[in-house]
């Protein structure tokens, strides 16, 4: 059942204190914060998942900060949340057992930009818009592309294993981290993988730790692989009557043999929202598609003629292109103004990250309509159809309405899974989908990913309650 907060007991604050006043001699009064206000802000993060207020937040500004912190952590049992942007959506970042927030976000280097060797390394507090920004000015591009680039940290995307609008031609995060740097709990550093092109060696680490959502250690720097920037790229706008017709224009345009980079759709509830919020849309759509194509300008006038045409096809009541940034924005303008436009609908809202097969995305938004229907519930859909990847946002009001958001949303995720899904393609699991785990992974794989779990962190001290709950919770 959702559970906004996680079953961990609170550390004891004489504990966390006896931590504090040892990181304080370490790393300076300044680094280290125990006053009332300045803990208050690190207790919630981007989500619904609610948390204790720490009883200490580290600020770190180096590697050393980070690994003695970590030590001094271990070695008075305080459980320890690594933080960067705390913009997360499934509770990541939020300290549900109290004790030491390790922030990052003031780890802000972008220690190199390698041109020639398609490489950037940073820290994990830069801001996702500050490294396109750096970039950008060499002529490169870094693909990931969550929708919160202007305030979140790539230490979290990392984390979190972040993707956006673009991962359908470009992936997400961990298709570009070719290396780190990490810490571990007891304050071991460890460098994994590479910055070559190719690199076979051993484990993959890197991979196993993008998306561990800092359960297993916290990054201090990344290796990153870059790639020139695409120098052209156009927008399509397309409406439809109903999602089914999106659906099967989607299909049809991937099956035209174009590689669009973003794939966007909207449902008729959040068409609404939007079309409620000011942003005028032809009455008689029922759903949208919001498609990009980039690369060199020929190629981008072909992509752009066989997507539109593909939509066309299909049954698209209108298709608008644009080609210059402020038409482009023009054509975005619903995208962007949506989450605030969904906001204004109710006081909670608590957005999905499921996917789904591409095929069988109007199937998952018929079982949208029979949840919202049966369980009387606020629910809207938009996202990354070409992934199958779609934010189902449940809307309430009071706390009384928990039980059948609730109910919504296990139904939701069953749904999902039968229809050969998964729980989670951008978010992670965090506090708030740790109790469905085991709707879509078996007890053997749950069991293996914690003995894992055990072997970097024997005490269960790094960032406790995310991904796994324990088991007298886990079944549902
Ligand atoms: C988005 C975020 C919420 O796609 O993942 O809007
Ligand atoms: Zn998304």
């Amino acid at each position: 059942m959702l559970r906004l907060q996680a079953p961990v007991d609170r550390v004891e604050p004489q504990r966390a204190e006896r931590a504090a006043l040892a990181l304080s001699r370490a790393l300076g009064d300044s680094k280290v914060d125990v006053s009332e206000r300045g803990r208050a802000a690190f207790s919630r993060d981007e989500s619904e998942a609610r948390g204790e207020v720490p009883d200490v937040v580290v600020h770190a500004s180096s590697a050393d900060d980070v690994a003695e912190t970590l030590r001094i952590a271990s070695e008075h049992e305080v459980p320890v949340t690594p933080r960067a942007g705390g913009t997360g959506r499934t509770g990541g970042a939020v300290p549900v057992a109290a004790g030491l927030v390790l922030a990052t976000h003031g780890m802000t280097g972008i220690v190199e930009i390698d041109r020639d060797d398609l490489v950037a390394v940073v820290e994990p507090g830069v801001v996702l818009d500050d490294l396109w920004t750096a970039v950008e000015r060499e002529g490169l591009f870094y693909g990931p592309d969550p929708n919160s680039s202007a305030s979140c940290c790539l230490g979290g995307n990392i984390a979190e294993n972040a993707g956006g609008p673009r991962a359908f031609k470009y992936g997400v995060t961990r298709d570009w981290v070719l290396g780190l740097d990490v810490v571990t709990m007891d304050g071991a550093r460890l460098t994994t993988g590479r910055r070559t092109a190719k690199g076979v060696t051993g484990y993959d680490l890197t991979a196993l730790l993008v998306g561990s959502e800092g359960t297993l250690a916290v990054t201090t720097r990344a290796t990153l692989r870059l790639m020139r920037r695409p120098p052209e790229t156009a927008t399509l706008l397309a409406l439809f009557g109903d999602v089914h017709a999106a659906g099967r224009a989607v299909l049809a345009v991937l099956g035209s043999g174009a590689v669009p980079r973003c794939v966007e759709l909207l449902d008729r509830q959040t068409l609404d929202a939007v079309r409620a919020a000011g942003n005028p849309i032809d009455p008689r759509a029922g759903a949208m598609l919001l498609l990009e194509v980039d690369g060199e300008p020929l190629h981008v006038e072909r992509e752009a003629e066989k997507v539109g045409g593909a939509a066309s096809d299909a049954g698209a009541l209108e298709v608008l292109v644009a080609q210059d940034a402020a038409k482009r924005e023009r054509l975005w303008a619903a995208r962007r103004t949506m989450s605030p436009a969904v906001r204004k609908l109710a006081r909670h809202k608590l957005s999905e990250d499921v996917v789904v097969p591409r095929s069988r995305v109007p199937r998952l938004l018929d079982e949208v309509d029979r949840l919202r229907e049966l369980h009387g519930v606020g629910m809207l859909t938009y996202g990354h159809a070409g992934d199958g990847n779609l934010h189902t946002n449940f809307l309430w009001n009071d706390d009384d309405e928990l039980p059948r958001v609730e109910g919504a949303i296990e139904g939701l995720f069953r749904a999902v899974v039968a229809l050969g899904g998964t729980l989670s393609g951008e978010h992670g699991i965090g506090v708030l989908k740790a109790p469905y785990l085991g709707l879509e992974q078996s007890p053997e794989l749950i069991d293996a990913q914690l003995r894992i779990k055990r072997a970097l962190d024997p005490r269960g001290l790094l960032n406790p309650g995310k991904i796994f709950w324990p088991a007298s919770h886990r079944a549902c």
